[in-house]
């Protein structure tokens, strides 16, 4: 077992585990020590000599991602000496660095653009044409540039396609200051998990060919939540932006640590699978395919349930949050309508790796399995044949069997469009995925929570909000 110990950083006693790495400590204790080789998921490699602190009884300053923890450790990280090392080092990182920050993509998330600032290198000691000169727009395969002349060698890419996804497609070329990141000859980078090495790369090096040159990051607000592309529920950021006269959008997904589900990284597929809440959506209500108010809609389903509550098929889906399901479960129970959350076709066992990616492509089969709503494909099909209304709620199982629905009426309640809405009876646009919040629970059966800070009614409000509505007004019917 390994030993608890205490240790002095900056004159503050800090408990400690023995032999673990220095840094971490730093990390919990806020200090923001500049480092851009280590991090966690990817260990030590001491390349970049950035992280060096004072340690009483060392004759020289020491990397603190490779210093062991040891009991009664006296650890300075300021001070005029070590202060000085620190920017010394950082001088020689920039030597041969553009500092290209107003047109470079990074800018405002860059650790050396921090630093620099930090540190006061408005001026450098060397004239632009004596830097090095290396290749500026790399393309690396689908989804990722390089420029060369950015990168600071910490080698986190490279270390992350040897150690991570085993596939080995980065190294470095070339000697000394004309050392290059580069794929080896024939490969591209190109993993299913490539874009990860954007997050990765601490500098402006590799960009998103998807995200770079489209946002300003500073202009981007921020919430957290869960990706939906499949049962794993990785944690992301999600940052989006509304522009004058258009609506919220989201630009990009970015990875959030959750050592218990994704760990540090997300998969290419999940990152991108922002576009689908930009795109395809319904924000318009319609009666027999005509455009009608929200208001219209919701009365015509309120009267429906009124009048016909034990002839409905309720089809529920696997993207609803466990709240709107425990509602969907209690309307059923009470009303006489039938319940179901069949919904095979988001199986797809291609999608599976053995990493993060799992073949159910939706965030919340756990919970409706834990809440006891059916998925039974003789339960579903019997129920079907039975019921006269089908209310459809976010599942697309019928998007390719319409002819299943003829002579049903049809009412559904989608964020996104889908050919149905051209031949549903009624059709009500709801909030989508990320515009609501509610828990799911993944495949290891985690309970995750979003809270959404984006288009909050749009584009005619939460299921439950309408659900709601619309079980009042077909009491007040009664
Ligand atoms: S490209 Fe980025 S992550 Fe890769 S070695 Fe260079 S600075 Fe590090
Ligand atoms: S593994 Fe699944 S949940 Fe994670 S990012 Fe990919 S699609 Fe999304
Ligand atoms: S972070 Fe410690 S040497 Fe690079």
């Amino acid at each position: 077992m390994s030993d608890i110990v205490n240790i002095i950083i900056n004159g503050k006693e800090v408990e400690a585990i023995e032999g673990s790495v220095l840094i971490d400590y730093l990390f919990k204790e806020n200090i923001d020590i500049p480092h851009f080789c280590y991090h966690p998921a990817l260990g030590t490699d001491g390349n970049c000599r950035m992280c060096m602190v004072e340690i009483e009884g060392s004759k020289r300053p020491q990397i603190s991602c490779d210093t062991p923890v040891k009991a009664g450790m006296v650890v300075r990280t300021q001070g005029e000496n070590i202060e000085k090392v620190r920017r010394d080092i950082l001088e020689l990182e920039l030597i041969n660095h553009p500092v290209d920050c107003p047109t470079c993509d990074q800018a405002g998330e860059c650790k050396l653009q921090d630093y620099y600032m930090e540190g006061g290198f408005y001026e450098s000691r060397l004239e632009a044409e004596n830097k090095n000169h290396a290749k500026k727009a790399v393309d690396l395969g689908k989804n990722v540039m390089l420029d060369q002349e950015r990168c600071v060698l910490c080698t986190r890419c490279s270390r992350f396609t040897d150690e991570i996804t085993h596939t080995n497609e980065l190294g470095i070329f070339s000697r000394s200051d004309h050392s290059v990141i580069s794929t080896f000859p024939g490969k591209e980078l190109e993993s299913d998990y490539s874009m990860n090495v954007v997050d990765l790369c601490p500098v402006g090096a590799l960009t998103s060919k998807d995200f770079r040159f489209n946002q300003r990051v500073w202009f981007l607000e921020t919430f957290e939540a869960i990706c939906s592309g499949c049962s794993k529920g990785c944690n992301i950021y999600v940052d989006h932006k509304k522009e004058k006269y258009k609506d919220d959008q989201i630009f990009r997904f970015r990875p959030r640590e959750n050592l218990d589900v994704n760990g540090y990284f997300i998969c290419d597929d999940g990152r991108l699978s922002y576009k689908d809440e930009n795109d395809k959506r319904i924000s318009d209500a319609f009666i027999s395919q005509e455009i009608v108010s929200t208001k219209e809609a919701v009365t015509n389903i309120a009267n429906l349930l009124h009048t016909h509550s034990s002839d409905i098929l309720l089809l529920v889906s696997p993207f609803l949050s466990n709240e709107e399901l425990a509602m969907f479960k209690d309307y059923a129970k009470n009303n006489g309508a039938a319940l179901s959350g069949y919904s095979p076709q988001y199986n797809d066992k291609t999608f599976a790796d053995d990493m993060l990616r799992t073949s159910d492509r939706s965030p919340n089969r756990a919970g409706m399995k834990a809440l006891g709503i059916s998925e039974g494909k003789k339960q579903f099909e019997e129920l079907l044949s039975q019921k006269k209304i089908v209310v459809i709620v976010e599942n697309n199982y019928f998007e390719d069997k319409q002819d299943l629905l003829e002579r049903k009426e049809v009412i559904l309640l989608s964020s996104n469009d889908t050919t149905l809405v051209e031949s549903a009876n009624i059709v009500l646009p709801i909030a989508s995925f990320l515009e609501k919040d509610g828990s799911y629970t993944n495949i290891d059966e985690v309970t995750q929570h979003i809270k959404s800070t984006m288009r909050k009614n749009a584009p005619a409000g939460t299921l439950i909000s309408l659900w709601q509505e619309i079980e009042s007004l077909s009491q007040e019917e009664a």
